[in-house]
């Protein structure tokens, strides 16, 4: 849309930019770079326009929209990124769309709103407009599901990666996949797979990412006031949700890339930043509680748990309350 190449022009220049020059670049006319103008306008971007210098942007509203989202990508990215302003659940629309093999690997979904959102275990994932970054990715592996264990993990290295390149500071993750940042969680992760029948071939899967990025501590329900944080409260500063979600993308991006064979990276990188290692934990499996003490990741991302009779047990999935973060004091 005009619209969102007009904004990629104005926040890439910082300076006045010629209405003229900006419609020759998009191969438009004058017209509709003054209707794209008045539209950004009217989402509350602050554009000033001076006779003979043109138009330069002076603020943006905290909105994620395709053209913010795409400022962050190279060239070309955004043809496969589809921004939605609200949507039941992004994972669920690309599980509805994935299945006929028409979308191309990395495609990806962004929301500014999710009317049902999820979170693992059935439960579900607040996602209110104007605040979060809610995404999924589609990736299409030539693997067996048993090789791709590890994903979550990746994805988890790869959320801190983007969260820390856009802040400046990287969270710490709760094995396995909470993210946190001031002992409070910011960000879920929920990955779906689909296999194909007949070959047990993974035929794709939906990497599905959530992140409370500016909503501040009286947002939250109560039953999350403890537990649940944002990006912004630990920065203390707003963030660029645009930005964020491309640096998402980014990180994705990177990680698909590097499957499999980069695993020593996303592994040190796991280790460095799992906040679970070295912590009292109870470990809750078929409703049944046991304390313990996290050890270590061992080189399948598993949790090496030393029981109080100095036994280990490797711990593929389950609850894990680490003491001292949300949930277990
Ligand atoms: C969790 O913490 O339990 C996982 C939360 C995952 C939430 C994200 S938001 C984008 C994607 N769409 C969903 O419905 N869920 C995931």
């Amino acid at each position: 849309m005009t619209k969102d190449k007009v904004l990629i022009i104005l926040k890439s220049s910082g300076d006045y930019v010629s209405g003229e020059s900006m419609s020759r670049e998009l191969g438009v006319s004058r017209a509709a770079v003054n209707s794209a103008v008045k539209a950004l306008r009217q989402e509350g971007y602050e554009i000033s326009s001076v006779t003979n210098r043109g138009y330069m942007l002076c603020s943006s509203p905290d909105r994620l929209s395709q053209g913010e989202i795409e400022k962050a990508l190279p060239a070309g990215r955004g043809e496969t990124v589809k921004f939605l302003e609200t949507v039941d659940s992004t994972n669920n629309y690309l599980k509805n769309k994935a299945g006929d093999g028409s979308l191309p690997d990395g495609y990806t979904v962004v929301a500014d709103h999710q009317t049902g959102g999820r979170g693992r275990r059935g439960r579900s994932f607040s996602s209110p407009p104007g605040c979060g970054v809610y995404l999924s990715m589609l990736i299409r592996p030539d693997s067996a599901p048993g090789d791709t264990a590890g994903i979550t993990a990746w994805v988890a290295v790869a959320v801190c990666d983007a969260i820390e390149k856009t802040c400046g500071i990287r969270p710490g993750i709760k094995w396995i996949n909470d993210i946190i940042m001031g002992r409070r969680k910011v960000a879920g992760i929920l990955t779906e797979l689909s296999v194909e029948g007949e070959s047990g071939h993974i035929q794709y899967i939906v990497i599905g990412i959530g992140i409370n990025t500016n909503q501040r501590e009286s947002d939250f329900p109560p039953e999350l006031s403890e537990i649940a944080g944002s990006v912004a409260m630990a920065a203390g500063k707003s963030i660029d949700r645009g930005r964020l979600a491309g640096e998402l993308i980014n990180s994705l991006d990177r990680m698909r890339r590097g499957w499999p064979h980069e695993k020593e990276r996303y592994l040190a990188a796991y280790r460095r930043d799992c906040v679970t290692i070295g912590k009292e934990v109870l470990l809750v499996r078929n409703g049944e509680q046991k304390k313990a003490f996290a050890k270590d990741i061992d080189d399948d991302f598993s949790l090496i748990a030393e029981l109080p009779d100095g036994s280990l047990e490797t711990v593929f999935t389950g609850e894990v309350s680490v003491r001292g973060l949300y949930g277990y004091v």
